[in-house]
């Protein structure tokens, strides 16, 4: 089986933030639990260099734009080494090859009579890269973003989106596309609402790929960005790669560019004749003080703090356990502190702390042998199967509250056995049963805090190849296992 997964391209006028490592993070976490299932999985992210946004922001600071596509790029390849994104690729659109493949798809939409020339009499907003529709043209501001807009009158080509209408009804009704669920209607409705063809080349913007064709025009950006989730596999030129993984299974995005993704994408790739990804799902925003963050609102939160103050792996456990996927959430340092100190200091690093220091105290750090409490493989067999089921379905949170069945669970189990009182009986297997416990939930939250499971595991004399697949949860060993040394692995925040 194989596992297609993307992220948008994020632009390199800003360095990353809380937003852009939402949705890192949540492709981290699908794709380390599909290569946990061994299946064939290719991760793919990148950086968005192309288009007016880019340029103007290099002026701003003084550079060219490749300059500056370079410094953001490699900061944005720093942060996710740093949060330990496991992607295969990293794509730029600056690259020659996909610089290459997007001239080729152009010519052959050409080719095809996809695309033709025309006038383009409109507005753009440089900030959105969009063409935008203006109600009030004495007050030109953009719908979306309500920055002010540019006027635009030129001549262009224009790729045949409205062709596509009633097939992309029929499609996003009919299949799974469009995700969540609830956007659905949303986007159904927009294109009932009309399709008009989009204009795919510009005339007066520099910094694009140029149109392979005997004028000077640039390729509109948003034309050049989409087709990454094509060239990244190696469409065009590596066609072993791109057939082994072609159609995605997974494309994540911000709810904000939806109409990007759930239309004009499909559409193009109608155009081409090839087939569409399974799910496209769009995710909610994580809004602070209010607004959606964004760089010129200077509400934008730093991800290095939570990182340097907290660490990566509650970081990652913050994004994907706080809010539902697909809606909208308030990062705050409170809300953060809270789930911070209520899942991963009280019920996780607590059980730890307990269970090691009994084994260490009463059995000199060997885990005993003997006879395993057998509902812990019998929970967590269930939980696998739930949370599986949820993962697949894209539900980062709900997959969470089911493994922490197994931490409440053994928490409790601990209380009710209390293997530290004079009195207690069934020592061996209440810590037996922990330990195996333990190592379910390590396989289980892999995906979620990879750094942390491979420490925990290391400490409990497990290898990290060990917790790397979820076939081995049902394992029993066999041969004597000592825990090594111990740590708090997070400590409570005041
Ligand atoms: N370059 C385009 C995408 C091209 S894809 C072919 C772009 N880039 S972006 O840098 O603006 O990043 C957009 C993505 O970052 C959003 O779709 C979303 O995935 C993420 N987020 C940016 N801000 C966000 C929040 N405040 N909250 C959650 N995620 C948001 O658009």
């Amino acid at each position: 089986m194989k596992f297609y997964i993307t992220t948008p391209l994020y632009y390199v006028n800003a360095e990353p933030h809380i937003g852009h490592t939402y949705t890192t993070v949540a492709a981290d976490c699908l794709a380390r639990f599909y290569r946990m299932k061994e299946w064939d999985v290719f991760f793919l992210t990148g950086t968005d260099e192309h288009g007016q946004k880019i340029y103007e922001a290099s002026q701003n600071e003084g550079l060219t734009p490749i300059e500056l596509a370079d410094r953001i790029s490699e900061i944005f390849k720093n942060m996710w080494k740093k949060m330990n994104i496991s992607y295969d690729r990293f794509i730029r659109t600056t690259e020659r090859q996909h610089q290459e493949v997007v001239k080729r798809i152009f010519k052959i939409l050409l080719e095809k009579g996809e695309l033709y020339k025309g006038e383009y009499v409109g507005f753009y907003c440089i900030h959105c890269e969009s063409y935008v529709d203006i109600e009030d043209k004495s007050k030109p501001i953009c719908p979306d973003c309500k920055r002010p807009v540019s006027e635009i009158s030129e001549t262009s080509y224009f790729f045949r989106l409205s062709k596509y209408q009633t097939l992309l009804e029929n499609i996003i009704k009919n299949s799974e596309i469009v995700k969540p669920e609830f956007r659905k209607n949303e986007v159904l409705n927009f294109v009932k609402s009309g399709l008009t063809d989009i204009s795919i080349t510009r005339k007066n913007v520099v910094w694009g790929i140029e149109a392979p064709i005997n004028e000077k025009y640039t390729i509109y950006v948003w034309f050049d960005a989409l087709l990454n989730y094509l060239s990244g596999i190696g469409y065009l030129y590596d066609e072993e790669t791109f057939k082994k993984y072609w159609p995605a299974d997974v494309q994540l995005i911000g709810k904000d560019i939806m109409r990007f993704h759930h239309i004009i994408w499909p559409a193009l790739l109608l155009a081409l004749d090839l087939p569409l990804p399974k799910k496209i799902f769009a995710h909610g925003w994580w809004i602070s003080g209010k607004e959606k963050m964004s760089k010129s609102k200077g509400n934008v939160i730093s991800p290095e703090y939570y990182i340097n103050e907290y660490g990566v792996d509650p970081f990652r456990y913050f994004l994907l356990r706080e809010i539902p996927f697909g809606m909208d959430g308030e990062f705050s340092e409170e809300n953060f502190k809270k789930r911070y100190n209520s899942d991963l200091v009280n019920d996780f690093s607590n059980l730890l702390n307990r269970s090691l220091n009994l084994i260490e105290k009463k059995f000199d750090g060997y885990i005993p042998e003997g006879e395993i409490d057998e509902r812990i493989f019998e929970m967590s067999d269930e939980i696998y199967k739930k949370y599986s089921e949820r993962i697949e379905n894209i539900s980062f949170s709900e997959s969470i509250e089911e493994i922490w069945k197994l931490v409440i669970f053994l928490n409790k189990y601990l209380d009710e056995k209390s293997p530290w009182k004079e009195k207690s009986y069934d020592v061996e297997k209440t810590m037996i049963s922990i330990f195996y416990g333990i190592r379910n939930l390590l396989i289980f939250l892999n995906p979620f805090i990879p750094q942390t499971c491979e420490k925990v595991a290391e400490m409990i004399g497990l290898e990290k190849k060990e917790i790397e697949k979820f076939e081995n949860f049902k394992i029993k060993y066999s041969g004597r296992i000592k825990i090594r040394k111990r740590e708090i692995i997070f400590q409570r925040k005041k």
